[in-house]
């Protein structure tokens, strides 16, 4: 087994210091890797991502992450990255990592994604320059998340992303706004592999699990849907692909005290 924690959409700022620490010190007994889905800051801003490198750096597990929207929004994202790799945090953007984890390579194939909707309510590539630069973002996206799952000699295939690959977790968003919640595409991209697993944030009034059309599991890990520091999620090493997640693992051992 391999034991995933996650969370996203801390949204760290000077006052949030402190909310997930106490949980995190025990992680090492609960977890082998640390994945942070995006919107770790709340404008984006180098002050903000030196809080997400305080309260998540100098782990005892490998913390893997990928940026969000908000950490886009001050034109920084750059620096945020910087910043939080000083802290010994990856931070993934189209690109795949392999970690060893007690003999097993565990691979993770991560990037921020885009919004763009879901098969038959989608924008799609027709009409203005601006549509098709908002299509053209998220098929990009889509490739390079495809490109970096496949590039990956992994014992256990990890997909992490910001926004939505499938519209199942985003149950009790507002319909209207599922086209900037996530793509089908990135769905696509994900069953394109032996991707035994798919992490993503955003949708902070959606669900935690869901599937893609190809059976990966799915889950969102957005701090308001998960409402504790991090889930921990267990993927059966001898069995990578389809059905790897065990059964009740999502609040099996979830449950244990990382409430903040
Ligand atoms: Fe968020
Ligand atoms: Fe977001």
């Amino acid at each position: 087994m391999i034991r995933v924690a996650a969370v996203g959409d801390v949204h760290m700022d000077v006052d949030v210091l402190g909310r997930y620490r106490p949980s995190l010190e025990q992680l090492g007994e609960r977890a082998d890797v640390l994945l942070l889905a995006g919107d770790l800051t709340r404008h984006g801003t180098v002050n903000e991502a030196e809080c997400v490198a305080r309260e998540f750096g100098d782990l005892p597990v490998p913390v893997v992450a990928v940026l969000g929207n908000h950490d886009y929004h001050s034109d920084q994202q750059r620096e945020v990255t910087k910043v939080l790799a000083a802290g010994g945090i990856t931070v993934l953007e189209g690109e795949g990592i392999t970690i060893s984890c007690r003999d097993v390579k565990f691979g993770v194939a991560g990037i921020k994604g885009f919004g763009g909707g879901f098969a038959g309510r989608c924008a799609s590539m027709f009409g203005e320059p601006e549509i098709k630069d908002f299509v053209r973002t998220t098929e990009q996206a889509a490739t390079r998340l495809q490109a970096a799952l496949l590039s990956l000699d992994a014992d256990v295939l990890v997909a992490l992303t910001h926004y939505a690959p499938v519209p199942d977790t985003l149950l009790g968003e507002p319909l209207e706004i599922y086209p900037f919640l996530g793509s089908y595409l990135l769905g696509q991209a994900i069953d394109s592999a032996p991707t035994a697993l798919a992490v993503h944030g955003h949708a902070h009034a959606g669900v935690e699990r869901g599937v893609t059309p190809g059976g990966v599991r799915v889950r969102n890990v957005a701090h308001p849907v998960i409402r504790q520091a991090y889930s921990v999620y267990q993927l059966d090493t001898a069995s990578p692909g389809r059905t790897p997640v065990s059964q009740g693992a999502g609040r099996g051992i979830d449950s244990l005290s990382h409430d903040v």
